[in-house]
């Protein structure tokens, strides 16, 4: 079994009705990760498998329903038959998907493969995204529109424009962000055109309560209208618990996953009902999701591998030098979307962990086109990295080449060369269809070229169809996300399981910050905002001016910072100045063994 390492009560703890109370699953520690800073590699590979198989732990009691609750499945099925119909006859529809951050950009991800699939079969597209924060947010941390749900809104009456059926799938893992609240407001009050689904990893009570500036609607208000026209299938609620995050709150692993999952089932019943004559059934969608399960233990069969890659980023980022993910495909999109969540889930800079893509941005083809003009940050061509990364390359970097062999691998072979002569440390992450010989001379080359080559190979027969790249996808994603969370673990950016120097952008990070000072310093909360709020504003005495500040205010000066939550605790801790507990983290750079020693 995955996570053989834990028994059932561990893998459960969580579940408990006294486990942090007052928190959503969301926000929750797992507490099969409370000693993850402390870890080596390969218990880290092991604690993120256990997390991971948490996803797919069958329902017990009430408590929470799971991804393969029957509750859950039916309304996978009845929101696979919207879409169906939306397909048969999509004459003014749209089919939106919508979210903010690493939410935002799975929604992007599945729109593009779908409305590919239906180009394919020479039908228009039907499918749309929205992100908050526009097409940058798909490559970078914009977190401050997450806080607005008029932005939310707008931006979606705006794609929506001259339809008249609108299904509308909005994505929160933690049922939280205030962008996807307005959308799913908005649909409320216009339902002769669109039908809300909400997709997150919180049980509707547990949905934000927050009052949201200018707005009578709180996420949670909204939760339980929709759970009333859900009883009327007038509204869509699909929020299994996955349980809580290997670092907590970090909703791109377990929560853009099972995003993942969920969406792919949906459209992908709904297009074999189209196009395939069959018809969404409760069981086609249980074997469906069954099937990526199996996916989650394919990937880890190749723990050690995952293993050594951990290892490599790791020494990298540990001597300020980079890691590089070079994408080829469908699973290039995959490499932006790991490396553009380590700014704000770790502090780390753009340049730490790096995609880059094959076509850049035709590949890409997203909606405001190329945005290289944005600055470096947006430079995610080979040809970019060509320029701008290989120059500066040594042995200390990590380069991971992530494609399959449905690519061109001759040009793999190419880059991997060229790569070769700046540094040997390079590896390959490779799916293939079992049986497919057609590139395997050129994979011999790579394999020379590489020091460690993790290569999976699925069992379906030489021809790839749509649903084994979704696989495939998934088992990329699940490996990235393990290099990168585990990298910055070695780096020392986390303390037991919590992301201590996490950028405070939004209202939801300003709360969590203010959260972990507290159960950090054991002060009241007051004081641990007040601490916050001096590392924000780098002040030592507070001004009636920023006392009288709104969140929002905060969080777009806190978007000018670094370390504010790192600083704000060693001044609660010892009651030092700012200007100490600066030089006191410049002399301990290490974040975790800074707070280490604070704390001991
Ligand atoms: O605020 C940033 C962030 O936490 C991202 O890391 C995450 O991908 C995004 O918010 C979305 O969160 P949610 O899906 O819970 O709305």
């Amino acid at each position: 079994m995955a996570g053989s390492d834990w028994t059932l009560s561990a893998m459960r703890e969580w579940e408990s009705p006294d486990y942090e109370p007052s928190l959503p699953v969301s926000e929750k520690s797992n507490p099969l990760t409370r000693g993850i800073d402390r870890a080596s590699a390969s218990s880290i590979v092991r604690m993120l498998q256990a997390c991971d198989a948490q996803m797919f732990q069958e329902e017990t009691g009430a408590a929470y329903q799971r991804l393969l609750s029957e509750q859950v499945v039916t309304t996978l099925m009845e929101v696979a038959k919207k879409v169906e119909l939306i397909l048969k006859d999509p004459e003014d529809s749209l089919v939106i998907l919508s979210g903010c951050g690493t939410s935002g950009r799975l929604a992007f991800l599945i729109t593009s493969r779908f409305n590919r699939a239906l180009r394919q079969l020479n039908h228009s597209p039907v499918y749309s995204y929205v992100i908050a924060g526009g097409d940058r947010a798909l490559l970078s941390s914009q977190e401050a529109p997450e806080d607005d749900p008029k932005l939310g809104m707008l931006s979606l009456k705006k794609v929506c424009e001259g339809k008249k059926r609108v299904l509308f799938i909005g994505i929160s893992c933690g049922l939280s962000a205030p962008f996807v609240a307005g959308q799913l407001e908005f649909c409320l009050q216009n339902p002769e055109v669109y039908t809300p689904v909400l997709v997150g990893f919180n049980p509707a009570h547990q949905a934000r309560d927050e009052p949201l500036p200018g707005c009578t609607f709180t996420f949670r208000s909204v939760v339980q209208r929709m759970e009333e026209l859900a009883k009327s299938q007038q509204a869509f609620l699909i929020n299994p618990a996955v349980g809580p995050e290997a670092i907590s709150g970090s909703s791109r692993m377990k929560g853009g996953s099972t995003t993942k999952i969920l969406l792919e089932v949906v459209l992908s019943a709904a297009h074999a009902a189209t196009f395939s004559h069959a018809p969404v059934t409760y069981n086609s969608i249980l074997q469906h999701l069954r099937a990526y399960e199996r996916t989650l233990d394919i990937t880890y069969s190749q723990s050690e591998i995952i293993t050594d890659l951990v290892e490599a980023a790791g020494e990298s980022l540990r001597c300020g030098r980079r890691v590089c993910y070079l994408g080829w495909g469908s699973l290039a999109l995959l490499s932006l979307i790991d490396a553009s969540e380590c700014n704000p889930t770790f502090g780390a800079d753009y340049e730490d962990v790096r995609g880059f893509v094959s076509g850049g941005y035709r590949e890409l083809s997203n909606k405001e086109g190329p945005l290289t003009s944005l600055g470096a940050e947006f430079c995610i061509a080979h040809e970019d990295f060509l320029h701008l990364v290989l120059p500066c390359l040594t042995d200390k970097d990590t380069v991971l080449l992530v494609y399959t062999h449905s690519d061109d691998v001759s040009k793999v072979v190419d880059l991997a060369r060229r790569v070769r002569e700046k540094t040997s440390n390079l590896h390959a992450v490779y799916h293939q269809a079992d049986g497919d010989t057609s590139a395997a001379q050129q994979q011999d080359h790579i394999n020379r070229l590489c020091l460690s080559t993790l290569k999976t190979a699925w069992l379906q027969g030489a021809s790839v169809s749509a649903s084994s790249l979704h696989m495939w996808e998934l088992s990329t994603k699940l490996v990235l996300n393990a290099v990168s969370t585990g990298a910055h673990v070695l780096k020392g950016k986390i303390y037991q399981n919590y992301m201590i120097d996490v950028q405070v952008t939004n209202s939801k990070l300003y709360r969590r910050a203010t959260r972990l000072l507290q159960k950090l310093s054991s002060q009241p909360e007051s004081q641990c905002e007040e601490a916050l709020l001096k590392a924000i504003y780098q002040v030592d005495e507070l001004t009636l001016d920023i006392t009288s500040s709104d969140v929002i205010t905060h969080t777009c000066t806190a978007a000018t910072r670094t370390k504010v939550v790192p600083l704000a605790l060693v001044c609660l801790l010892t009651g030092c100045s700012l200007d100490e507990a600066e030089s006191r983290l410049e002399r301990q750079p290490i974040v975790r063994e800074a707070v280490e020693a604070l704390l001991s």
